[in-house]
């Protein structure tokens, strides 16, 4: 009963959105042929919704450690101001996460010149992105394990990407209280970069309930790669040992962010022992009011690490408001700029080649 009721409720916040639809996403239906959709996946009283619009997550619910059920990612109070957003709530971000300097680069001789949305750079696939384009349900299967898979074929030229790109995501609850993450990708035609990575915001006292400076952030990495102008790496490694960015023993972001200009926002060179999968812990983050912990486990060799230093107040879900530093994000991907670093993880895939990104998020509760 209870059950029902929450999918007929469900159901009307969906039909408020769906009015609320900007004109942008209006004409982007009609240029895809295609149309936008909420689905929720639920086992017990842990449930996401996500959306086909950039197969974005716009929620995470889970109860804390009094059984009080709250949303722990940020997102927009409606679907429209999904549309040519620029934070990136809840995203899968590609062709290439994070930054290409320059927005260009050159693969077997060919130049290639991307969208420069980020002063001189190409950031997160360009001006419009995986983050902003309707995707295509490939299958939905509900049940005790719930899962959706969304697809998406990027042509060749896009945002000066090369070449066409077939792109898998699966959203699947997996467990009592965790999912998973699971992209792949296939180029057709030419070789590309490709790196993509899920943009979520987290707050585990709940979105809008203050910032993420007092959780506690744990992060098994010993290095990052140190960035210079434009936040674009300058190839270097270094240790974090004695350093603001040491989280391998957990720690408050707000502890040294004052001697982190503009606040946390790198990439962690992940340590650590994979299973036959590649698979490791990448990180654990703690909340002690609420009682939440999440553990991200992932395949990929590097972790951005980023404190939300750009929200300003922007305007949420259900009225609430983000300041700077409301959410943390937590971004399996391979290094930033890989394209101009011979000394990074390669991220060119040629034609036929498989790239495979997966993440598994669990959460529990410590009283
Ligand atoms: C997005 O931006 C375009 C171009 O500036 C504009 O025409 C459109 O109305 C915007 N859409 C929304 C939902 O804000
Ligand atoms: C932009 O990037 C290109 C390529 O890396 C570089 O040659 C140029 O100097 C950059 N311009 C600015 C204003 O940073
Ligand atoms: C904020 O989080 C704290 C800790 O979990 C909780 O006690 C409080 O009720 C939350 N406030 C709101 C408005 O949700």
């Amino acid at each position: 009963m209870a059950g029902a009721k929450r999918g007929i409720l469900l159901v009307l916040c969906l039909a408020v959105v769906l009015v609320a639809l900007g004109s942008g996403g209006v004409e982007a239906r009609k240029r895809g042929k295609q149309s936008l959709g909420f689905y929720e996946l639920r086992r017990g009283e842990f449930s996401m919704v996500v959306t086909n619009w950039g197969a974005t997550i716009l929620s995470v619910r889970l109860p804390d450690k009094n059984g009080h059920i709250d949303d722990v990612v940020l997102g927009y109070k409606n679907i429209g101001s999904y549309v040519n957003d620029t934070t990136y709530f809840g995203a899968l971000v590609g062709r290439v996460a994070n930054r290409i300097a320059g927005g260009r680069f050159t693969i077997r001789d060919h130049a290639y010149h991307t969208y420069r949305n980020d002063g001189n750079n190409t950031l997160h696939g360009g001006h419009r992105g995986f983050n902003q384009v309707f995707w295509s349900v490939r299958e939905r299967v509900t049940g005790e394990f719930p899962h959706i898979t969304f697809a998406y074929r990027s042509y060749d030229g896009e945002q000066g990407f090369p070449g066409n790109l077939d792109v898998l995501v699966t959203y699947k609850i997996d467990g009592d209280c965790s999912y998973s993450v699971t992209m792949y990708a296939r180029p057709l035609d030419k070789p590309t970069p490709v790196n993509l990575a899920q943009h979520t915001y987290w707050n585990l006292r709940g979105h809008g309930n203050g910032t993420v400076l007092r959780h506690a952030v744990q992060i098994f990495a010993s290095a990052v790669t140190p960035v210079g102008r434009g936040l674009i790496p300058t190839g270097a490694v270094t240790p974090v040992a004695g350093t603001p960015f040491d989280f391998r023993a957990p720690a408050a972001p707000g502890a040294h962010i004052a001697e982190v200009e503009g606040g946390y926002d790198i990439n962690y060179v992940l340590d650590g022992e994979t299973d036959g999968q590649g698979v490791r812990k990448v990180a654990v983050v703690s909340e002690a009011d609420s009682g939440r912990v999440m553990e991200l486990w992932a395949d990929q060799p590097g972790l951005q690490f980023y404190t939300g230093n750009m929200l300003k107040g922007d305007e949420g879900k259900g009225g609430a408001v983000y300041p700077k530093y409301a959410g943390m994000c937590l971004e399996t991907q391979d290094y930033p700029d890989a394209v101009h670093e011979p000394a990074f993880p390669a991220e060119v895939y040629r034609p036929g080649q498989l790239y495979k990104h997966y993440m598994l998020y669990k959460f529990s509760i410590s009283k």
